[in-house]
């Protein structure tokens, strides 16, 4: 897969060497380029942002530096396919596993990382022209800019392409594969700090294991997250 990511603050993107993502990249299973958008500037102050037409606080980004990289990531694209263009924003639709699913299955992701105010809102017309746009938001609160919720999307979306994370079985038993929250894991010692491990857990019975598991899930599921429950009916 590969991702583009746009933003002005490329350092962010310095973490995705490491770990499981980084390894990912090294196999070539993930192919990320970061551009800077001050490179697609032509003033001596490389400025991206402006006031907003109609007043009103804060500043909001320029389209001509958007226009340019988008074109050279997706116009000038070896991948010769539209890409998904996603604009993180709190005013987007909200991202969640089923999203990272759906998304895992692109061949190419643009990640446009906005700042201040937002972006200048004909760049999100002009993009739908070079391939699919989403605007997705992590959740209902608001971020400094697009940047740091590029980096969940990207690990959400990038653990789930096939080969980056070594035993695919590990991906079915987690939270919000089966749209119930994940029963809780123990491992050895058995008895520590005078916390114990539940019985059935020892017991060897592998019916009574699996029973037990899914009642824990049904049950952080009711009390933690009830709206996942009423979503299922
Ligand atoms: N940018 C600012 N806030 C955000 C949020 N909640 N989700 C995605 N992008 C954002």
């Amino acid at each position: 897969m590969r991702i583009d990511v746009v933003t002005i603050f490329p350092a962010f993107f310095d973490i995705l060497d490491v770990s499981l993502l980084g390894k990912a990249r090294g196999a070539g299973l993930l192919d990320v380029r970061i551009h800077d958008l001050r490179s697609h500037t032509h003033d001596r102050h490389r400025t991206v942002d402006d006031s907003p037409y109609g007043g009103g606080a804060g500043m909001v980004m320029k389209p001509e530096p958007w226009g340019d990289v988008l074109d050279e990531i997706a116009g000038a694209a070896d991948t010769g396919i539209r890409p998904t263009i996603i604009f993180p924003s709190p005013a987007g639709e909200v991202f969640t596993q089923a999203t990272a699913r759906e998304l895992s299955t692109r061949n190419h992701l643009v990640f446009g990382c906005g700042r201040y105010e937002g972006i200048d809102e004909r760049v999100f017309a002009y993009a739908a022209t070079l391939g699919e746009v989403r605007l997705v938001s992590l959740g209902d609160y608001v971020l400094n800019g697009g940047e740091v919720a590029s980096m969940a999307m990207i690990e959400a979306i990038g653990r789930l392409v096939p080969g980056v994370v070594g035993n695919p079985e590990s991906l079915v038993e987690e939270s919000h594969e089966d749209g119930l929250l994940e029963y809780p894991s123990y491992t050895k010692p058995s008895s520590w700090r005078g916390y114990e491990v539940p019985d059935v857990l020892l017991s060897g019975h592998h019916g009574r294991v699996a029973q037990w598991r899914r009642d824990q899930q049904i049950e952080r599921t009711r009390l933690r997250r009830p709206d996942l429950l009423s979503d299922q009916i």
